[in-house]
């Protein structure tokens, strides 16, 4: 069976008396829970669990489907499809670091990636099953899963239930995480030489003028490029709710259907962003902060993948939250977002210093 590790090799990761793993350079220890330590067993196992197309009701779609390794653990669409070509409403994330962050999904709505996965497997625009006992049935009765989470649980097959599934896939996502990155060398490796002219000007132009960092932090010794938080930087603006009525439907869809389905199946529901999970105003439309870590690597950007390359990112914060200017200015907008009016040579270069944020594995030599 094929293994994937990125970066860091098995061992190191189950170093550290189980506290956290060594990182790549540039990334802290990825924080491990103390109920889940990270077994070389364990994350084999969710390695295959992860490339497992029969968990759908189709057997074609498995997480990988969405969250391929040759596309960075993306899919480059707009927005997901699952079984039978159904489009969701999101952009998928690439899970490489995923396991640094504080909540999981574009609005946070599951706190670990223990939780995060058991959500696609029933959402009936991904996985599309009713519940989680046609999982079972296969890990219960496959002899080779049989053999594994017995090695990985010291449980029978009868024993197994979604808890030691969301702990192996959580286990095999905490083992991609990629740091190592020009800009890595050349911020906290003093290798001066890592990093083109280019990209130090649009450094210079991310921490000052394009405030960029303000929300995309960088920290004294690693960098994870997330301030963990929630901000409306305009994207949905175009379909978020327009009436208290609009509004009010769309909070009844997600009482009736849970966040996870409401939000990906229908484009109106989904812009409430952060909203649907807290109900707090401030969160009208607000998504999580990217990491921008292999950004070059993920396109299309923004939560509904609506913008197409780094530049139109970059004219899209030029413009104080939207890609032109004779778009009208979003509502509710985050006080961070206001037009920048840097020169086409700096958003140049603030494109150049994204594209030395890809991690040393993904650059081919
Ligand atoms: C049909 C495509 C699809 C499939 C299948 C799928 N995902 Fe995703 N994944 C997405 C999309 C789209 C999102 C963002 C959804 C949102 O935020 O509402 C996402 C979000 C995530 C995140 C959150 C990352 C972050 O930055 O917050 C993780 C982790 C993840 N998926 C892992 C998995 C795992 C594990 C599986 C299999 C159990 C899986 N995905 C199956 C499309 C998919
Ligand atoms: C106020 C906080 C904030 C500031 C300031 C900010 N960002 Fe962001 N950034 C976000 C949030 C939140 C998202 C996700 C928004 C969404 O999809 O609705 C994001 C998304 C992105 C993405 C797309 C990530 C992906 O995976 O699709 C890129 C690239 C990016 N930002 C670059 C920048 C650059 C460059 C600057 C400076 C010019 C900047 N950001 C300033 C909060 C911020």
């Amino acid at each position: 069976m094929k293994r994937i590790v990125l970066g860091l090799s098995i061992l190191t990761l189950l170093g550290g008396g189980g506290g956290g793993g060594e990182a790549p350079l540039g990334l802290p220890k990825v924080p491990i829970p103390k109920d889940n330590p990270q077994t070389a067993e364990k994350i084999q196992l969710g390695d295959k669990l992860f490339h497992d197309e029969r968990f759908s009701t189709t057997g074609k779609v498995s997480c990988a489907t969405c969250h391929a390794k040759d596309k960075a653990f993306t899919d480059h669409l707009p927005v997901s499809e699952g079984i039978d070509q159904l489009k969701g409403t999101r952009n998928a994330p690439t899970v490489l670091n995923a396991a640094y962050f504080k909540s999981q999904f574009w609005d946070g709505r599951e706190p670990s990636l223990e939780e995060q996965s058991a959500q696609p497997f029933i959402n009936s625009v991904e996985m599309g099953l009713k519940d989680h006992e046609p999982i079972l049935k296969i890990v219960r009765t496959d002899p080779e899963y049989g053999r594994m989470f017995e090695k990985a649980f010291g449980i029978k097959p009868q024993q197994i239930t979604m808890k030691e599934v969301k702990k192996a896939i959580a286990s095999f996502e905490r083992t991609l995480v990629a740091g190592d990155s020009p800009f890595d060398r050349y911020f906290f490796g003093g290798d001066k030489k890592a990093m083109s002219p280019a990209a130090i000007r649009g450094l210079e132009v991310f921490l000052g003028k394009g405030r960029c960092v303000s929300c995309h932090t960088i920290e004294q010794d690693h960098a994870l490029f997330t301030n963990h938080l929630f901000h409306n930087i305009g994207v949905a603006a175009q379909r978020m709710p327009v009436n208290l009525d609009e509004l009010r439907t769309a909070v009844e869809e997600v009482k009736k259907k849970g966040v996870d389905v409401a939000v990906l199946s229908n484009p109106k529901t989904e812009s409430l962003g952060r909203y649907a999970v807290t109900r707090e105003l401030s969160d009208m439309g607000a998504f999580k902060t990217s990491t921008l870590r292999n950004i070059e690597l993920t396109a299309p950007y923004m939560h509904d993948g609506s913008l197409k390359t780094l530049e139109e990112v970059v004219q899209f914060y030029n413009n104080g939250g939207r890609l032109k200017e004779t778009d009208p200015i979003p509502e509710l907008l985050d006080g961070g977002i206001r037009p920048l009016n840097l020169t086409p040579e700096q958003q140049a270069d603030l494109v150049e210093f994204l594209k030395a944020l890809t991690s040393s594995q993904f650059i081919k030599k």
